[in-house]
């Protein structure tokens, strides 16, 4: 397994993760609880050490899922996980964020408890709390680090000042952000060229586009009912048919160098640098498979080019999130 370090003084991790966010929630279209759980023990078996999870999928299902899995595994993982996103179980589609010390330390004891772990390798905040200054946030998640509970802290979707204002406080070891041929943001509002520049690994999550880039979905009607992309502008009617198009002509010239459009879609962003470290999701061992193979796939700098072409932001129909979520990204 080729790996990618986390972070300059941070551990070696597989090169790329394992997302397993839709193995519980969200992408529930095809669930299947073995399935997920032979996927968990396969990704194991290739070298994939890092799994991703967080106490809102579910939630707390996705990290009960992964104890499970990996129970007498232990040493064979490098476990990421997060908190600061709180779920209303009265309304499912409603997100609220806490970044209080007090509840950061009440959220990893459940986390440990879910993943059956005294430590965890990577906690993320999830999503920042504007009532509560980062360096609070930070210092309270530094204390788990001094308490063993932690190893490594990470933020997910926060701006380049929150991230420089917290790696002063503590060294930040990852960022974990959308990223993929269709969601650029990290490159135009400099979190890219921040994290390069402090020594902080990028981790790239939805890098497949949910599944869009690789072109197996073909209609938003073949979701489940509650699958979390009927939610999401980019799934939907028009916005959608007009997406396909381009995902078509990356699976024309995947087609010409006889990989996957899937493949394509990963071979792009590992060649971004080797401080991305990202995290493909999947619940199926065929598709993991695939996504592992991506690492050999080499792109020429026409290829990239032709790659990067097909996915101007202006080329996009749709927000990668509904209103309210684009409200809680830290921009
Ligand atoms: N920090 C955050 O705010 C945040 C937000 C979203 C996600 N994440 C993390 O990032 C991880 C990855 O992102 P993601 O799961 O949202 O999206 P993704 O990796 O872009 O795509 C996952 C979807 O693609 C499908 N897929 C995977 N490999 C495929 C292949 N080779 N061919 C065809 N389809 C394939 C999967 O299908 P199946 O489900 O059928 O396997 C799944 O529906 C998540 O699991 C989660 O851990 C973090």
């Amino acid at each position: 397994m080729h790996t990618r370090q986390l972070g300059k003084d941070g551990p070696q991790v597989s090169a790329i993760g394992l997302g397993c966010m839709g193995m519980t929630d969200f992408y529930t279209t095809g669930s299947d609880t073995r399935e997920a759980v032979a996927t968990l023990h396969r990704a194991l078996e290739l070298g994939i050490n890092l799994l991703d999870s967080a106490d809102m999928y579910g939630p707390h299902t996705n990290e009960e899922l992964i104890g499970q899995a990996i129970r007498g595994k232990r040493d064979q993982v490098f476990l990421a996980s997060k908190f600061g996103i709180v779920r209303d179980p009265a309304n499912p589609a409603a997100r609220g964020v806490n970044g209080r010390p007090e509840y950061i330390r009440q959220s990893i004891e459940g986390s440990l408890k879910r993943l059956g772990v005294e430590t965890l390798d990577l906690y993320y905040q999830h999503r920042m709390d504007p009532s509560v200054a980062i360096e609070e946030t930070v210092g309270a998640m530094a204390d788990l680090v001094k308490a063993g509970k932690v190893r490594y802290l990470g933020l997910s979707e926060a701006s380049v000042a929150t991230l420089e204002r917290a790696h002063k406080v503590h060294p930040i070891s990852a960022l974990q952000s959308e990223y993929s041929l269709w969601s650029r943001d990290p490159e135009d509002n400099g979190c890219l060229a921040a994290c390069q520049r402090l020594g902080i690994a990028f981790v790239p999550y939805s890098p497949l586009g949910r599944g869009f880039l690789t072109g197996a979905l073909k209609s938003p009607d073949d979701f489940a009912a509650d699958d979390y992309r009927r939610l999401s502008p980019r799934f939907q009617g028009d916005n959608f048919a007009k997406n396909l198009l381009l995902v078509e002509q990356v699976q024309a010239l995947a087609a010409a160098k006889g990989v996957t459009a899937g493949q394509l879609a990963l071979a792009w962003v590992l060649a971004q640098g080797d401080y991305l470290i990202p995290i493909p999701g999947t619940k199926q061992r065929k598709y993991l498979e695939q996504n592992v193979a991506a690492l050999e796939v080499k792109l020429s700098p026409s290829e990239l080019a032709a790659l990067e072409a097909i996915f101007p932001a202006s080329a996009v129909a749709g927000q990668r999130y509904a209103e309210e979520s684009m409200k809680q990204l830290n921009r």
